[in-house]
C-alpha cells in the first residue's frame, strides 16, 4: 500500500512567553484534526516541542496535497482562535499570511512529507525541534547516513553498502527551490563542505541508493525569508524511516549524543547545544537550550501505532546533563564571539540599527607625517567627523 506521511508544524501561541502551548490549545487542534480526519486521513498524531505543535498525518493523497495542507492550516487557525481567547503569547505567530492558497509552504508553517510503498514492517522516527532552525538536522543526518562511526550498518549490512543520495537546499535562495543532489560515500567531502553551513545549506531529503526509496525528509522553510523580518526561528521537523536498507533506529539516534552547537536559543540569535528531550516538555534556560524530541512509530495499513519516546531513557538523562554543561559554558561568554550569531543571522534588528548609529561617530585618524617626533597623542589626534 502506498502511503504519505505529512508533518506540518507551527507556533500559534504559548504560555509564559515562547515556552509551551496550553492544554486547551492542543486539545482544540487535536479535536479539529480528529473531525477532519474521518474524510481525509488514515491516522494522525499531535506532537508538542517547546512552543510548537506538529500534526503528523498518514494518508493516500501524496505530497503537497491541497486538502491535507488546508486541514493543517485550518487546524492552526482553530488553535490561534483558542490562543487569542486565552491571551497566549504570540497567538497566530507562524500564520504569516491572511489567506490559504493550496500549500502551507511560504505561509509560515513548516512541513516535511514523503510518499512510499509501505514495507510489511514500517518503523520510522518523527523529530521535532524548537529554538533552532532546519540546519540543526544537518550533522545528525550526515553522521547517521554516511558515517560508520555512528552507523555500523555500513560495515555490517550489505543492504546499505551503496550508500545514500542527499538532496541539499540553498535556503538563502528565495526565488525558488535551489537544490543539489550528492552521493555518499563518493561525494562525502562535497556534502560536508555544504552541510558545515547550517544557516544556508540544509538537508531536504535522503534516498537509498540500493532501492531508490526515500529515507528522510526535513522541513526547510526560512521564516525570515518569508516575512522579511523576525518572526521566530524556523523550528524544524524531520521524518526518518529506519531499519532494513536504512540505518537502524539506534544508529539514527546515535549522533544526538553529541549535543552539537546550533543556531537559535534566546531571540533566535545565539549558538546553543541541541538537547534531546522527552516529549511535550517546555523551554527554559535562556529561551533554550535548543531542543529536539524523538517519537518512534510503526505504521501498518496507514494506521499509526502509539509513539514511543526515544529520548525517555536513562542514557539520555546522562546526555542531557552533559549538554546542559555545554549550554552553561557557552553562555559564560554572553554576547562575545561564537556565543552570539554573526550579523547576517541575527533575528532582531537591534544590533544592525545600533551599528548604523555608531558608524556615524567613527573617525579615521590622520596619518602621522614621516619623520615626525611628535607624540602620537598630538600628531595622531582623531579628525572629528562632521
Ligand atoms: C527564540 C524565541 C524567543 C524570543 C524571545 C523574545 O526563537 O522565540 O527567544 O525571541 O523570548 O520574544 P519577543 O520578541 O516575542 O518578546
Ligand atoms: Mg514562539
Ligand atoms: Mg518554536
Amino acid at each position: 500500500m502506498k502511503i504519505t506521511l505529512s508533518c506540518i508544524k507551527a507556533d500559534v501561541g504559548a504560555i509564559g512567553g515562547h515556552i509551551r502551548p496550553s492544554a486547551r490549545l492542543r486539545e482544540a487542534v487535536e479535536q479539529f484534526v480528529k473531525e477532519k480526519a474521518k474524510k481525509l486521513l488514515l491516522s494522525h498524531h499531535i506532537n508538542m516541542a517547546g512552543d510548537d505543535l506538529a500534526i503528523l498525518m498518514v494518508h493516500e493523497r501524496g505530497v503537497d496535497n491541497p486538502e491535507i495542507h488546508q486541514l493543517a492550516w485550518d487546524a492552526f487557525l482553530e488553535g490561534t482562535r483558542v490562543a487569542r481567547e486565552q491571551g497566549l503569547y504570540g497567538a497566530g505567530q507562524d500564520l504569516l499570511k491572511d489567506s490559504f492558497s493550496g500549500n502551507v509552504k511560504g505561509l509560515g508553517p513548516g512541513s516535511c512529507e514523503m510518499e512510499f510503498e509501505e514495507r510489511p514492517n514500517e518503523p520510522f522516527l518523527l523529530f521535532t525541534a524548537d529554538k533552532t532552525n532546519p540546519g540543526a538536522f544537518n550533522l545528525p543526518l550526515y553522521l547517521a547516513f554516511t558515517d560508520p562511526m555512528h552507523c555500523a550498518g555500513f560495515l555490517l549490512s550489505p543492504k546499505m553498502a551503496k550508500g545514500f543520495t542527499f538532496t541539499i537546499m540553498d535556503v538563502n535562495h528565495t526565488e525558488g527551490d535551489r537544490v543539489i543532489e550528492l552521493n555518499a560515500p563518493e561525494e562525502l567531502y562535497d556534502i560536508a563542505c555544504l552541510l558545515r553551513d547550517n544557516e544556508r545549506f540544509v538537508v531536504e531529503s535522503i534516498r537509498s541508493r540500493s532501492t531508490g526509496e526515500m529515507g528522510a525528509v526535513v522541513s526547510t522553510s526560512r521564516l525570515h525569508n518569508i516575512a522579511g523580518t523576525y518572526t521566530g526561528k524556523d523550528d524544524p521537523v524531520a521524518l526518518v524511516r529506519t531499519q532494513g536498507v536504512f540505518p537502524a533506529t539506534g544508529e539514527v539516534l546515535s549522533p544526538y549524543r553529541i549535543g552539537h552547537y546550533v543556531a537559535g536559543t534566546m531571540r533566535g540569535s545565539h549558538n546553543g547545544p541541541l538537547m534531546p528531550v522527552k516529549q511535550n516538555g517546555g523551554i527554559s534556560f535562556f529561551d533554550g537550550p535548543p531542543i529536539v524530541t524523538g517519537a518512534a512509530f510503526c505504521v501498518h495499513g496507514g494506521k499509526l501505532t502509539e509513539p514511543v519516546d526515544v529520548f525517555d531513557h536513562p542514557f539520555w538523562d546522562w546526555v542531557r546533563n552533559n549538554v546542559a554543561q555545554k549550554a552553561a559554558e557557552i553562555r559564560m561568554q554572553g554576547f562575545s564571539g561564537p556565543a552570539m550569531l554573526p550579523i547576517s543571522e541575527l533575528e532582531y534588528g537591534g544590533v544592525v540599527e545600533k551599528l548604523g548609529q555608531l558608524d556615524r561617530r567613527f573617525v579615521v585618524r590622520e596619518e602621522k607625517s614621516h619623520g615626525s617626533h611628535q607624540h602620537a597623542g598630538a600628531a595622531g589626534r582623531a579628525k572629528q567627523a562632521v
